[in-house]
């Protein structure tokens, strides 16, 4: 993590949360990666990354979970810890783990230890109607917020399997209204997760803040992925999503640099990559 002292003599000032709004206003995208730890972390953010996440994917890439439902608030700040020591430039997300933001005052505590055990600049929680009155507090407490729209993985036993979410016309309005809500209560960012392509632009037009995609389109203001899916480390089938930048690449930070830079010429995501 910077010092105050360090960013005087820094060449480029870290991304923060004026730099990502200036990127939507400029339509200049957002390249957005999950780390765990630091070395990572420093890998990422020497690939020129605007936006690290530390997501409860953890659970799952590096926990061994089938889903992201056993991942702990202590987790997830030992993780952030980790990650904020290797970043420079990278403006730092931490996820909210499953049942960690069930009322306002819970959420708060929990978004005060991402913040001040794991030096998170901004949390992120799976929200949609039912969380307006969480993110009004946290926002009305200025806990900078990014809220999970379209598939949310905390959810996987209700929704019975990870589906593309939004395609009937209903489902797509309703999700475009909680976008709207969620940024009137306070939310800064929208992540919006495995929707069709419309959608994805619908909401990135009707929002004044950053809408980052994964799954949703290449019409949206960034887009996230996560890292062990960039790098080739997943086995096995993996979402029509993922693209394996370490293919062609002789590094790690090679792969990086290419994932960062096809977001950046919008080369990723390509149409096999998209739903309709
Ligand atoms: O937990 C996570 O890594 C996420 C990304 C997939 C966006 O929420």
């Amino acid at each position: 993590m910077y010092t105050q002292l360090e960013q005087r003599t820094m060449a480029e000032p870290p991304i923060n949360i004026g730099t990502l709004r200036k990127k939507k206003q400029d339509r200049e995208p957002i390249a957005c990666l999950t780390a765990y730890d630091a070395s990572y972390a420093a890998l990422v953010d020497a690939a020129g990354t605007d936006l690290v996440l530390v997501g409860d994917s953890l659970g799952m890439v590096i926990q061994g979970h089938d889903t992201t439902v056993p991942v702990t608030v202590d987790d997830v700040v030992y993780h952030t810890r980790a990650v904020a020591r290797g970043l420079r430039h990278a403006f730092l997300v931490a996820d909210m783990p499953f049942m960690s933001y069930t009322n306002p005052g819970q959420a708060l505590d929990n978004s005060v230890r991402l913040m001040q055990e794991g030096g998170a600049m901004m949390i992120k929680l799976e929200s949609g109607g039912g969380q307006l009155e969480i993110v009004e507090h946290l926002a009305a407490h200025d806990i900078p917020v990014c809220a999970h729209l379209g598939l949310k993985p905390q959810s996987v036993h209700k929704l019975g399997g990870f589906r593309v979410q939004g395609r009937e016309p209903d489902q797509a309005q309703e999700l475009l209204e909680a976008g709207r809500q969620l940024q009137n209560a306070g939310a800064d960012i929208v992540l919006l997760e495995c929707v069709p392509n419309e959608l994805g632009q619908a909401m990135t037009e009707a929002l004044e803040v950053p809408v980052i995609g994964i799954g949703a389109g290449p019409h949206v203001d960034g887009q996230i992925l996560v890292l062990y899916d960039v790098l080739g480390i997943t086995m096995g089938r993996t979402p029509r999503f993922v693209q394996n930048f370490q293919q062609g690449h002789d590094s790690p930070l090679a792969a990086l640099q290419a994932f960062v830079g096809a977001v950046k010429d919008g080369s990723y995501p390509a149409p096999e990559h998209c739903f309709s």
